[in-house]
């Protein structure tokens, strides 16, 4: 399901999920206006794009400017024209959503998300792969690996992250949030594999991103132990009998 609203507003149903789910509106002058009063920072994203084309960030500044960043380009606009420098970056014609920006941890100064693969087999949800996509620059807008993100073992990551907690719980609360997310939407949808972005911020909390119904597996399928790709490749030869 290539749609970030419509697994949002599946998701939002569920009370336990519900709190790991960033804001989300589509974008309009109103919901623009709405979210930059109550974030510091917001994303506008088209709904079914791919790997990080398009994707916006926008900062608020103390002195009532913002920051828009995108790409590698970062300007300065003021409430009054905010809107239509939006709109002239704004890849046409896609359709756009809104979302309450995540202050993504960091490793090496550099943020990062998570990828976790999961498969249905047979009747059940199972984890397979997992990675954490480090950004390639400090003050990156985006963390995909189709960005030049590095993929790393998420294990490793969580263990040397900038803003370490308690590695063993984070790890456990990532992985009870995704079988949730990928139960749901598997409840509503005929998907047998889920790519889930699952972020953490600097003070711990999990947050869902997106799931990708074909994740691309290739690279990350490097940073997992055997026995992990094992899994995911039994389970994948599963999938293609069951077809
Ligand atoms: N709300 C957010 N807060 C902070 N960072 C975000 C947020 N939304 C997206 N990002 C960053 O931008 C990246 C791309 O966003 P997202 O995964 O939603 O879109 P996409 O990968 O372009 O879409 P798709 O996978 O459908 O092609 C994320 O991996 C993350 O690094
Ligand atoms: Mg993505």
């Amino acid at each position: 399901m290539r749609n970030k609203i419509k697994q949002y507003e599946i998701l939002i149903k569920d009370p336990f999920v519900a709190r790991h789910l960033p804001e989300t509106y589509w974008f309009h002058n109103k919901s623009l206006l709405n979210m930059l009063n109550k974030h510091q920072v917001i994303y506008l994203k088209p709904n079914d794009n791919a790997g990080g084309n398009g994707v916006i960030r926008v900062k608020s500044l103390n002195n009532g400017t913002y920051q828009i960043a995108y790409e590698k380009t970062t300007k300065q606009v003021d409430t009054s024209n905010i809107g239509s420098v939006l709109r002239k970056i704004m890849i046409w014609p896609q359709k756009y959503i809104i979302q309450q920006g995540i202050d993504l941890a960091t490793y090496k100064g550099r943020p990062f998300d998570m990828r976790i693969v999961l498969q249905k087999v047979l009747k059940t949800w199972r984890v397979t792969l997992t990675s954490a996509k480090v950004a390639t620059v400090q003050d990156a807008v985006v963390t995909n690996v189709a960005k030049g993100a590095e993929d790393f073992p998420l294990q490793k990551i969580l263990q040397e992250y900038d803003q370490k907690q308690e590695p063993l719980a984070a790890f456990r609360e990532i992985i009870d949030l995704s079988h949730q997310i990928a139960s749901i939407l598997g409840n509503q949808q005929a998907i047998r594999i889920a790519g889930l972005d699952i972020a953490l911020d600097k003070i711990g909390r999990v947050w869902f991103v997106e799931s990708n119904e074909r994740p691309e597996c290739s690279r990350c399928k490097l940073v997992n132990d055997p026995i992990s790709v094992k899994k995911y490749e039994e389970a994948r030869n599963i999938l293609k009998r069951s077809k």
